[in-house]
């Protein structure tokens, strides 16, 4: 078990702030978030309603998997969301809609489709690692950008195949606006205003972007159309699908929306994770050390492909046990449909229940020493004896992130690339602050120091010259 105090980087509030929601709302959960199965926030009387806060496995349980029909997505994430997320996409689809959209795609996520894209993802490693080489020894460096970028390379490929063309580096760049009004567009919908439409700060500046990201999105689906070439890819798949019910194809809002939706929920969260496990490798270095050698036992110095990936056991308890303390997506929420319960709580029809993925995995009652650090956590014989929700990185239920096995598949091989080439160290000097307006990044990046290892003539492992 590991310890250090920026395990838990923040205290939670007595009382919640609006204030503070511009940049972590996770400091306004309470500390009762921590121990008991269900809480409220207060709200901010006399504008907003209070919201209801669960972390109980088996509510979650309940609302999310056997339940699950009965609740929608809540107003507060569709009017804080839709459009840093487009509202055209399945993340947003409700009912049949939100099914045959969901199937319609699904085939790109099948196990055999997703091994096949692994040579992909050790492509997308190689490249950002021949970056790093070249970098200044001793100089820290923001992996946060780097981590972005080499996600955005890795959907973009699997999306679109090589897209020579695309922009990518000024697609990156204006979704950190487009993302960055999200804290204030978050208050907005708490206090009951459009955020579309009440002038915020940075909201001039993400309408610009998310102008940019539609346009440059349409560019990439009419190139797609213009070329008559169908490629096997996931693009494809949203251009060909039709509801088996209705015979309705996607309407051009859906094409573009869905798309971009892929195109960011498939980099931002990985890329999350990605410099979270990096960071947490570089202060425990005996963990390190570990994954380190559970590469070459599994790969030797061969690039990680279909056939290993899988046999990298530890890597992935690494990445699950960083996804429990630094949960790339913090929370969601639901509403009920109309008036229920949830075991012996009452709601409201249409009243915000959320849940809270950072408090759940840190829960006093489901783990041992929450806030260390300790991949063993996710060894099998502990998994089976825990409940299945008291660890939901990637949500549950028929909702469950699309995106889950392609993105374990990629960190893994990412991470295990990573670290068999580098050495990662923390920066001195670095405090570590939260910024949660959209997922759980640290204020400022991510600056770690990464100095390379080479084989050496005996075929020894020793740091580059
Ligand atoms: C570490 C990486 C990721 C994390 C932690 C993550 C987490 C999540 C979470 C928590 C949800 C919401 C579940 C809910 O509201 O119930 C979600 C939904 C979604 N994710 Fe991910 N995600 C990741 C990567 C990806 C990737 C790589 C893709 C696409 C390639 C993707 C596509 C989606 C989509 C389309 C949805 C909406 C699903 C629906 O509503 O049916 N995600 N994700």
């Amino acid at each position: 078990m590991f310890h250090d105090p920026d395990l838990m980087p923040f205290t939670p509030l007595e009382k919640p702030s609006l204030w503070a929601m511009r940049e972590n709302f996770l400091v306004n959960y309470p500390r009762a978030a921590y121990r008991e199965d269900r809480s409220v926030l207060p709200g901010f009387p006399p504008v907003t309603p209070k919201i209801n806060l669960i972390m109980s496995p088996a509510l979650i349980e309940e609302m999310l998997v056997t339940r699950a029909e009965e609740f929608s997505r809540d107003r507060l994430t569709v009017s804080t969301l839709s459009g840093p997320i487009n509202k055209e996409s399945l993340f947003f689809a409700e009912g049949a809609d939100w099914k045959w959209q969901r199937r319609a795609v699904s085939a790109a996520f099948r196990h055999e489709n997703l091994l096949a894209q692994v040579e992909t993802f050790a492509a997308c490693a190689r490249e950002q690692a021949a970056l790093w080489r070249r970098l200044e020894a001793g100089r820290p460096v923001d992996v946060a950008p780097a981590m972005s970028r080499v996600t955005f390379e890795v959907i973009l490929r699997s999306v679109l195949g090589a897209a020579p063309s695309f922009d990518r580096g000024r697609f990156v760049a204006e979704l950190a606006p487009a993302l960055g009004a999200i804290g204030w567009r978050r208050i907005c919908a708490i206090i009951g205003l459009p955020p579309d439409l009440i002038p915020h700060p940075g909201s001039f500046r993400a309408a610009a972007a998310l102008r940019y990201l539609s346009q440059a999105t349409r560019a990439l689906i009419e190139e797609r159309r213009a070329s008559g070439v169908a490629r096997n890819d996931l693009l494809q798949l949203l251009l060909s699908a039709r509801d088996p019910e209705t015979g309705r194809v996607m309407t051009d809002a859906e094409l573009e929306g869905n798309l971009y939706t892929f195109l960011v929920a498939g980099h931002e969260t990985s890329a999350v994770a990605m410099s979270w496990s990096l960071w947490l490798l570089a202060k425990d270095q005996a963990t390190q050390e570990r994954l380190r050698e559970e590469v070459r036992a599994v790969a030797g110095e061969e690039e990680i492909g279909p056939a290993t990936v899988e046999k990298l056991v530890f890597t992935r308890q690494v990445l699950q046990e960083s996804m429990r303390l630094f949960p790339p997506a913090a929370g969601f929420a639901r509403q009920p449909r109309e008036r229920t319960t949830l075991g012996p709580y009452h709601f409201s029809k249409g009243e915000t229940i959320a849940v809270l993925i950072w408090c759940l995995h840190r829960h006093e009652k489901l783990w041992d020493d929450p806030h260390g650090f300790d991949p063993d956590r996710f060894a099998p014989e502990k998994v089976k004896a825990r409940h299945r929700y008291a660890y939901i990185p990637f949500g549950a239920g028929p909702r469950i992130c699309l995106g889950m096995s392609f993105a374990m598949l990629e960190m893994t091989t990412l991470l295990a690339t990573f670290v068999r080439e580098f050495r990662f160290s923390t920066a001195p000097g670095h405090r570590l602050v939260i910024d949660a307006r959209f997922t759980t990044r640290a204020k400022g990046g991510m600056p770690l120091l990464i100095e390379p290892i080479r084989p050496t003539a005996e075929g020894e492992l020793a740091p580059a010259a």
